[in-house]
């Protein structure tokens, strides 16, 4: 059987959901690399040894990847490239240790990636998840529409979860996005949520939405403050196989993911050159078209604030890696 190939790199709890996720749909063989000895290989033969009850003749192999990027070359001919590789932050480091400690990891994959497999369709996964996508693009240097971040698809997850959940109704009928950073200042759109079409502003009194607005943001904090040790995994797993399905089918999916902004739309956007949360329609072609929102004043206030943070740590990559 011939199934695209999807490669993720960094099998770790995102990694290793994200391969699962990917294996039982049937969309591909999924290659796993790891910087922990074995960690790649004993995760794709357990997932793959799971398949035979849900009928999937997907296969996976994983890989130990070595200080001067051994087992690299099984990048080859991938379709897709999922980058989760990176490290949570720990007791007693800043958010820029992190920042530059992932860098540093997202870096050394994307050279590979560069060096293998070059023409593949990046999804970058690690956080900060902006940043890091732009880090990857520096690196990697592919045609814009080729690489893009998650984080959107998770954010609206959380925000259509939540108002179901408050009114009693069924997932499928709310329409929720967020745009924006994927960090405390994203912004679930509240004007375009809507509930079996009917606006979120007619079933909620103001102060609940506030509420859910603020729960979406806090979503992974949320989610941290139980596990204490790690972060979310099992929604984020999902949402990036939501995105690969829609490039590998062709689906043609609208979400919201941090797409490269630059020329006009950069300029609608304010935003010269790096990626920050936007809906896109994501194809084979990868992120197809890039939509334009049109803005109330205040909702221009909440994205001005949440691209100028990201900018802030794109000036940082940049002062690091000295581009
Ligand atoms: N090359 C390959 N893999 C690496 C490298 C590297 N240079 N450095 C670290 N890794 C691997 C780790 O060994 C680990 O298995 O990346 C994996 C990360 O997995 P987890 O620590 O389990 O983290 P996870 O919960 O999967 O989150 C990964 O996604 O959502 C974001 O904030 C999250 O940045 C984090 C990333």
């Amino acid at each position: 059987m011939s199934l695209p190939k999807v490669s993720v790199i960094g099998a770790g709890q995102v990694g290793s959901m994200v391969a699962e996720h990917i294996a039982i749909k049937e969309l591909a063989d999924v290659y796993l690399f790891d910087v922990v000895d074995g960690a790649a290989k004993g995760k794709s033969l357990d997932i793959m040894e799971g398949m035979p009850h849900w009928k999937s003749d997907s296969t996976l192999e994983g890989y130990t990847v070595g200080p001067n990027g051994e087992n690299y070359e099984n990048l080859k001919g991938s379709d897709i490239i999922v980058i989760t590789a990176g490290m949570a932050r720990k007791p007693g480091m800043s958010r820029d240790d992190l920042l530059y400690k992932n860098v540093d990891i997202v870096k050394s994959a994307a050279e590979n990636v560069k060096k293998y497999s070059p023409n593949s369709m990046i999804i970058v996964v690690t956080n900060p998840m902006d940043i890091m996508t732009y880090t990857a693009y520096k690196i990697i240097k592919p045609e814009g529409n080729k690489i893009m971040g998650m984080g959107g698809t998770l954010d609206s997850g959380r925000f259509r979860t939540f108002v179901a959940k408050e009114l009693g109704v069924s997932v499928e009928d709310v329409t929720a996005f967020v745009v924006g950073g994927h960090g405390d200042d994203m912004i679930p759109f509240v004007r375009y949520c809507s509930v079996g079409g009917i606006p979120l502003s007619d079933l909620l009194p103001k102060e609940k939405i506030d509420q859910i607005v603020a729960r979406t943001r806090n979503g992974g904090g949320e989610i941290v403050s139980y596990l204490k040790t790690g972060s979310a995994y099992f929604a984020p797993g999902i949402s990036v196989t939501v995105m690969v399905e829609s490039i590998i089918k062709n689906r043609k999916r609208v979400i919201t993911a941090p797409a490269l902004l630059h020329g006009e739309l950069g300029k609608y956007y304010g935003v010269d050159g790096f990626f920050v949360g936007v809906p896109v329609k994501i194809g084979k072609n990868g992120v197809e078209e890039i939509y334009k929102l049109n803005f109330l004043p205040e909702e221009r206030k909440l994205w001005d604030i949440s691209a100028s943070h990201v900018k802030e740590n794109v000036d940082k990559v940049n002062a690091y890696l000295h581009i």
